[in-house]
């Protein structure tokens, strides 16, 4: 519980990257931003100071926040933004996680450039349950515009069609020698021969599930979103964007140079088809190859790939690191998330803002609100969210046949919060659909992590599905990408009090409304309520 404190001020500063040069906001003038080391069941202050132009929030992706949302940081849920000039001191309050999450930016699209690691160690210094690594090592995917990102965005929004794809991804903040103007500059990993390195790899990227692998070597997958896993033998990764996954990586090939490479999964055409690469590079006397193996990636648009990998994810489950899964279920829910079209008449549709495609959630597209949900339920203000998110989609019908029927084309607006009494056992079922065209969806939670019991594909069957649910050993993770036209379960107990955002990670999807909000009430006594706010909450 050791209290360590961090100064991130957050500056527009300029880089050049592919030859061409902008300015972007950071943190503490890094890109990516600086790593937070921290010890299981710390509390962390971050005082954050906004220096740049525009206004900021910063989220700690996957810290529960025990009965603390008020530092969680998404804007408009739980507070309103940092504006320019100004500074709010943010809490980091770990509980059970374990492993590496990261923080990012929770406005707008800053997170392209404002992001960066967070480590926590296990209490006992070393005592992990696998083979203690010689070295670790954050390895982030990202993503690089040069054009400025809010202008993506813009554009996005107005356009109404997919995003201006990327000009590169990036490994580390780096291109790669595949890139223009990268070689210089690539990521290096220097390893010695029979040594084991910790791979703490985030996903950082704005609207890609990506695959990653190296060549010659396999790696030994150990955990992820901050939460041990029985260890997996892979030969390459798949990661959601949000998602973390730490991996062994053991030097034990010829000593040479090697390539890491990472690119896109995407089950629609369409996407930058680009690949980043770093280089593994031993120590030793050899000559290096003028040119590096490149390790095979899956497909782009393998789903099987996609999902197997993550499917054979188990939670550890022994005495040290116990399940907990809710076995009976008090509050039973069924989300769909739809990529809508909305009818248009003389160049001008019905989306807000005008645009032809948005997304729903239960057939509502969030509409955000002007002042924070978490304020206004604090303060009991009314008319600024509806307490009537339902735990079931408006009507039945086959959500992922070829042509799915008109209602799910016009979802209507709105800012709709589902409310859970304190300790309730939940399960959702994430249940994609093909209104617009299937697509995977990366769902994240705040404020909690869910037990992942089951997935499939096609329309989830209540009598059937929950027959093969996983309740001995299933994973626990902050984000789960719900296979394309396919379905996916959760359960929690909603054991946080406050105002949590359930939401998917690709960030196009979020821009069209892919939303929705819980609140968790409080419980009876006083360690089953939300603390008060800090006094400096930045005002609306
Ligand atoms: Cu990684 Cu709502 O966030
Ligand atoms: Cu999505």
């Amino acid at each position: 519980a050791l209290i360590s404190r961090h100064k991130f001020v957050l500056t527009d500063t300029p880089y050049t990257r592919l030859c061409s040069n902008k300015s972007i906001l950071v943190v503490n003038g890094q890109f990516p931003g600086p790593t937070i080391n921290a010890t299981e069941g710390d509390t962390i202050v971050v005082d954050v100071y906004n220096q740049a132009r525009e206004n900021v929030t910063i989220h700690w992706h996957g810290v529960k926040q025990p009965r603390y949302p008020w530092s969680d940081g998404p804007e408009y849920i739980t507070q309103c933004p940092i504006q320019p000039g100004s500074n709010f001191s943010q809490k980091i309050i770990l509980s059970d996680e374990i492993g590496t999450l990261w923080w990012h930016a929770h406005s707008d699209w800053s997170r392209a450039t404002v992001h960066g690691a967070i480590i926590i160690y296990p209490k006992k210094k070393n005592n992990y349950p696998f083979p203690k690594p010689d070295a670790e090592v954050p390895i982030i995917l990202g993503e690089w515009w040069k054009s400025d990102v809010q202008t993506v965005l813009t554009d996005f929004l107005n356009d109404g069609g997919g995003p201006n794809d990327s000009d590169a991804f990036l490994i580390n903040g780096q291109p790669g020698d595949r890139y223009p103007c990268s070689r210089s500059d690539t990521f290096k990993l220097t390893v010695e021969y029979g040594k084991t390195y910790l791979i703490r790899m985030i996903n950082a990227v704005m609207n890609n599930i990506m695959f990653f692998s190296i060549a010659n070597h396999s790696v030994t997958v150990v955990g992820s979103d901050a939460s041990y896993i029985k260890p997996i033998e892979s030969d390459y990764i798949t990661i959601s964007p949000g998602q973390t996954i730490d991996f062994l990586l053991k030097a034990n090939q010829k000593p040479s140079h090697y390539y890491m490479a990472a690119h896109v999964y995407a089950s629609l055409p369409g996407f930058d088809n680009t690949t980043t690469t770093a280089i593994i590079e031993y120590e030793g006397n050899y000559t290096s190859p003028s040119s590096p193996l490149l390790p095979s990636l899956p497909m782009f648009n393998d789903t099987n790939a996609s999902v197997s990998f993550t499917g054979r994810f188990r939670s550890l489950g022994n005495k040290d690191y116990p399940v907990d899964v809710p076995k009976n279920v008090t509050n039973m829910n069924l989300f769909t998330f739809s990529v809508n079209t909305v009818p248009c008449f003389n160049n001008s549709c019905d989306g807000p803002l005008g645009q032809r495609l948005l997304a729903s959630v239960n057939n509502i597209t969030f509409v955000q609100p002007s002042i924070a949900i978490l304020q206004a339920y604090y303060q009991r203000i009314r008319n600024v969210y509806g307490d009537d998110f339902p735990s079931n989609p408006p009507f039945t019908y086959n959500y992922t046949a070829d042509i799915v029927p008109q209602a799910l084309w016009t979802p209507r607006n709105g800012t709709e919060a589902r409310v859970l009494e304190y300790n309730s056992t939940v399960e959702i079922v994430f249940q994609g659909t093909n209104a617009v065209g299937g697509i995977d969806h990366p769902i994240h939670l705040h404020g909690q992590s869910f037990y992942v019991v089951g997935w499939g594909f096609g329309n989830f069957d209540r009598d059937r599905d929950p027959l093969n649910y996983n309740l001995v050993d299933p994973p626990l993770m902050n984000t789960i990408a719900v296979p394309i036209n396919g379905w996916t379960t959760v359960r929690f107990k909603a054991s946080n009090p406050g105002v949590w955002l359930l939401h998917c990670h690709l960030e196009r999807h979020v821009s069209w409304g892919m939303e929705m909000v819980f609140i968790t009430k409080d419980g009876k006594g006083k360690e089953a309520r939300m603390l008060p706010p800090p006094p400096d909450m930045p005002p609306c």
